[in-house]
């Protein structure tokens, strides 16, 4: 009997998602046990501390003076243009850059890097990310036929960025490819909480530079998705100044995401940008990208892109939105300096977290140490390195006590 009607690239695919599946399992817990006796660190959104999704009220206000055809109107295939102007400003306006650069519209951060993996790696070719990562970056690279490979993103005393394994992942990497996308994601990485400092960007920068020699191309995707929970706008973006004097063969793209920024994780809105010194590539880049635009979603949600451009275009829209932000990311924060604190009083060993949504544990068997937790009615994510604890979506007054739990589940799991 024939029992698989997927073409051949297609059999096998299945998405297991360790968030999702801690998720349910914690879910049953509520049910057995009560909302109130159970601490759900598996959610990846900012949730206030009555346990309700967080709305910024700047971009609720605005959402509702729309009017319904701002919602139901077809957008351009690229984004619109004010969308796009918007997007250009929000980010090269902390670059202080000027070569060439431009912007697509796309399906969340999700669609800005399926993009770029789709047209900056060679089907067959590795891309380049950090061991601690996003895991729907491999899935991308698996469906677009490209692998994935990954450099130790922190030194083995877990205190700094490991700017050697890079360079050496990079220079191998290299010698089989005549071109490398890597993405690396900074601020408020997901799942560390992870930013680059100033020192190692330009470590970064200065690699880039080396290993691009005359028939090497490298690009580099930076993704942003959690810049507004990393620090002050001052502080989060100042790296953007950094990219400045790169050759025409390092192309820098980033990823923007209003999933996080505006709260707005449903609407499915945010772009793909690139600068470049070589207006050639910028124009290559804005025709292969709006083409990958039309196979894939035609175009984007016409309303968000209205409302970051209602935003953008209004100074006050933007300080209150920025408020906003403040405020939220406050929030997060406070609940992580609750967990670091304690970790570093009992001794929890955790990796460098600087800000941002989540904190990573370093741990052997992280599938054990989380059902360890569940003992204690404690749900957060295994993933391949260690567990993820979401301080977006943990209320503060369920922290206390969190950390000291993790260190004993660590401890028991390693006898077992
Ligand atoms: C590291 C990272 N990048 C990008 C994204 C993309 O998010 P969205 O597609 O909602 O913008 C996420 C979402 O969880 C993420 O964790």
């Amino acid at each position: 009997m024939i029992n698989t009607m997927a073409a051949s690239h297609a059999v096998n695919r299945t998405l297991y998602d360790p968030i999702f599946a801690a998720n349910s399992a914690c879910k049953a817990a509520i049910l057995e046990h009560g909302k109130d006796k159970v601490t759900n660190a598996t959610i990846g959104v900012v949730l206030n501390e009555d346990g309700k999704l967080s709305v910024m009220p700047t971009v609720e206000k605005i959402f509702r003076s729309m009017k319904m055809t701002e919602f139901t109107a077809y957008a351009a295939l690229s984004g619109n243009a004010d969308f796009i102007d918007a997007v250009k400003n929000i980010i090269f306006s902390h670059a202080n850059y000027d070569g060439y650069f431009s912007a697509v519209a796309t399906a969340g951060g999700t669609g800005a890097i399926h993009h770029a993996v789709a047209n900056y790696a060679e089907r067959g070719d590795a891309v380049l990310t950090s061991d601690w990562c996003w895991g729907n970056y491999k899935i991308i690279c698996a469906e677009t036929g490209k692998r994935i490979e990954y450099f130790k993103l922190f030194n083995d005393e877990l205190t700094a960025f490991n700017v050697k394994d890079f360079a050496d992942k990079v220079e191998n990497l290299l010698t089989t490819q005549n071109s490398l996308l890597i993405i690396l994601n900074t601020p408020a990485h997901n799942p560390t909480g992870y930013a680059l400092s100033s020192d190692e960007w330009d470590n970064v920068i200065e690699i880039l530079k080396a290993k691009a020699t005359k028939d090497k191309k490298i690009t580099l995707l930076v993704d942003i998705a959690y810049i507004d929970f990393a620090a002050e706008k001052s502080v989060a973006w100042s790296f953007f100044d950094k990219f400045g004097d790169l050759p025409a063969n390092v192309l820098t793209l980033v990823s923007f995401s209003m999933s996080k920024s505006y709260a707005l994780y449903g609407q499915r809105t945010g772009a793909l940008a690139a600068f470049s010194p070589n207006q050639h590539v910028i124009k290559e880049f804005d025709d292969t990208n709006k083409y990958s635009c039309r196979a894939i979603w035609s175009n984007i949600n016409n309303g968000a892109q209205v409302l970051c451009t209602k935003i953008f275009q209004d100074k006050n829209f933007t300080a209150e939105l920025e408020q906003d932000q403040t405020k939220l990311r406050n929030m997060v924060k406070r609940r992580a300096e609750v967990f670091v604190d304690e970790a570093k009083n009992c001794g929890l060993k955790i990796v460098p977290y600087k800000g941002g949504f989540f904190i990573a544990v370093p741990a052997e068997n992280p599938v054990a140490v989380c059902n360890e937790l569940h003992k204690d009615l404690i749900y957060a994510v295994p993933l391949q390195y260690g567990i993820r604890f979401a301080a977006c979506s943990t209320p503060l007054e369920k922290i206390p006590g969190v950390a000291t739990k993790m260190k004993r589940a660590i401890e028991v799991s390693k006898n077992v």
